[in-house]
């Protein structure tokens, strides 16, 4: 049988951190005030995750869409990035956090690049959790990446294509070396995907929560992994109906 009860922790969560600015715009702040109390959240997140068992925490940060924002606004976000990645080692050796990261990162500015190849390098040998920050990511791209590397090893010879397979793009992602999201959040109550991990997402548990993300905390992570607990994941799959001697 295709079914699968999720009553088990997700191994993968991955959410899609929405809401900075209108927490910032309830309380009369500037958006990058938001963006700030947002990055706060990122440490107990993280430590939830690793107090419930959860292997992979992956949180989108930055879309390819992002740098249509006010210029003031990316610089903000990319200055924050950069204090993140150098405060924030600390915590992760003291947690067992292996950063690592999707999207095309090579076109954010050189002292955030230079940063997070620091920090990846030096959380390296950590095994609890891996947190991957989406920056300048879109699913889009990440598909039209794999594709021209497929192509390219087509072309070299390497690879034919009739033995192209599912398998074969999913290892051909920025995601090749985890597992895909059982379960994504939203925050913020809006209802998309916003071009976040298109291909991943096929068959993962989807929560949505009205919580802005600046507010959101541990018993929010709580509450999300006990609704993917509540889920019956059948994966395309069906259970047999009990059949009763009552139907017409
Ligand atoms: C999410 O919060 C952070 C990023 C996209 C970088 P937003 O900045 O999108 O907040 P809202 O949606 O305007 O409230
Ligand atoms: C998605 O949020 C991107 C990130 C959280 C980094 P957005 O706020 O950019 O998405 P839209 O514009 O509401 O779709
Ligand atoms: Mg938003």
């Amino acid at each position: 049988m295709n079914t699968q009860t999720s009553a088990k922790v997700p191994r993968h969560i991955a959410i899609i951190m929405d809401g900075n600015g209108r927490w910032a715009r309830e309380r009369g702040w500037p958006r990058l005030k938001g963006h700030e109390q947002g990055a706060r959240n990122v440490e107990p997140v993280c430590e939830a995750c690793i107090a419930e068992g959860v292997g992979f925490l992956t949180l989108y940060a930055f879309s390819t869409e992002n740098w249509k924002r006010p210029a003031h606004e990316v610089a903000g976000l990319m200055l924050l990035l950069e204090r993140f990645l150098s405060e924030k080692v600390a915590m992760m050796e003291r947690n067992g956090v292996r950063l690592a990261t999707i999207g095309r990162t090579a076109d954010l500015p050189g002292p955030v690049r230079k940063r997070l190849e620091r920090a990846i390098a030096d959380t390296a040998h950590n095994t609890k959790l891996t947190l991957t920050l989406a920056l300048n990511y879109g699913g889009r791209d990440e598909i039209v990446d794999a594709v021209r590397s497929i192509a390219h090893e087509v072309k070299q010879g390497k690879l034919d294509p009739g033995s192209i397979s599912g398998e074969t793009l999913s290892t051909h992602l920025y995601t090749a070396a985890m597992p895909d999201p059982d379960l994504l959040i939203r925050t913020s109550g809006e209802m998309r995907l916003s071009n976040f991990l298109l291909w991943q997402l096929s068959y993962t548990e989807i929560h949505v929560t009205p919580r802005l993300w600046p507010d959101f905390g541990a018993e929010d992570l709580r509450a999300a992994i006990a609704d993917f607990q509540s889920r019956d994941r059948r994966f395309g799959g069906a259970v047999e109906n009990p059949v009763t001697t009552a139907s017409a």
